[in-house]
């Protein structure tokens, strides 16, 4: 048994959070996290309609009560208060809420007995965190897939471990056993995964997206604006969010000004997601898809990423020390 806040604290099985994915992790993933000893949580896009939240809730509950969380954006709640109000009446145990600061929210959320984690990106987002009252800090690095940062997890991880009290958890690039142990032997709480779960049937992605993660690389990806310029979505621009290489992304993603302008490059884009065109659609994902090798169960991924760690760490302990 791994023993870190998270197990301890929080009585998780394993220390392993399955990151909330807008659109690609609903309740169907988060129930298998939750269920294998992780938590699981549901991503929340900025579109998304009120009754999403109780109805995905309700399928990670279950009848065994199962914990979860909700991962909201700052910007979308700013935008849509009833977000937060629909996310609190559906009682999860942890939000998080990432780009942009969570601290309006930070004394409704915990009045309702509801645990707060944020995503940092830099040591001062991490002290900032911490004097807010955060209950988790997510350092997420520039390697993770989606909307994040421009600095390393490693970098980033040491940085904000020195820098705060407060548990944290390391997020972007973790896929492995060994990515877990490294995590937990710098002295995280535990891990924040997403891509590793990218490829498992539970996750709301077609089969051919699934194909396409299993087939790329580490080198595959790019950290771009080119899909929320196109699409015409409120993310601010410090959040660049990595996705799978395409055509779209080597046409648009050194010219981001001229793709402001081209309606007909925006219509392009509007279509090929219509239509699950991948050459010029998103996949949002991290460098770790290159470590993604089969389409396997969410619980197989949260039982090897656990259990693996915990072996792994026995035998560097013994040979190293
Ligand atoms: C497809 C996808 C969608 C994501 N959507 C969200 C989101 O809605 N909210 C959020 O806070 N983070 C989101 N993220 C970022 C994850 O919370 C997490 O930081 C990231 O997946 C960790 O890095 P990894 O992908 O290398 O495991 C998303 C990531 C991916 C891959």
């Amino acid at each position: 048994m791994l023993r870190t806040h998270l197990t301890s604290v929080w009585n998780l099985r394993y220390p392993i959070i399955g990151a909330p994915m807008a659109y690609a992790g609903r309740g169907r993933l988060a129930r298998a996290v939750s269920e294998a000893g992780g938590l699981g949580m549901i991503g929340i896009g900025s579109n998304e309609p009120a009754e999403f939240f109780e109805r995905e809730a309700a399928i990670v509950r279950g009848t065994d009560q199962q914990r979860f969380g909700f991962g909201l954006m700052a910007w979308a709640i700013e935008k849509r208060p009833e977000l937060l109000q629909a996310a609190i009446q559906a009682r999860p145990f942890l939000i998080s809420i990432s780009f942009g600061s969570p601290e309006p929210y930070a004394e409704l959320l915990h009045q309702h007995g509801i645990y707060l984690a944020t995503q940092v990106h830099s040591r001062e987002e991490a002290i900032e965190a911490a004097r807010i009252g955060v209950d988790l800090i997510v350092a997420q690095g520039t390697e993770a897939g989606g909307h994040t940062g421009d600095v390393g997890t490693l970098p980033l991880l040491q940085a904000v471990l020195d820098a705060v009290q407060v548990p944290v958890v390391a997020a972007g690039g973790i896929a492995t056993a060994r990515g877990v142990a490294a995590a937990l032997a710098a002295g995280a709480a535990g891990v924040w995964v997403g891509t590793c779960l990218l490829a498992s049937p539970e996750c709301e992605n077609t089969e051919q997206v699934r194909e396409r993660i299993v087939g790329s690389r580490e080198t595959d990806t790019v950290l771009t604006r080119v899909f929320d310029v196109a699409q015409g979505l409120s993310w601010p621009p410090q959040y660049p969010g990595r996705a799978l290489r395409n055509h779209y992304t080597d046409q648009w993603h050194g010219d981001i000004e001229a793709l402001k302008t081209n309606d007909a490059a925006r219509q392009q884009l509007a279509r090929a997601i219509k239509e699950k065109d991948y050459d010029l659609a998103y996949i949002y994902a991290g460098e770790a898809v290159g470590l993604v090798k089969q389409q396997q169960a969410a619980a197989v991924v949260v039982q090897q990423l656990g259990d693996g760690a915990e072996q792994l760490l026995h035998e560097r302990y013994r040979a190293l020390l």
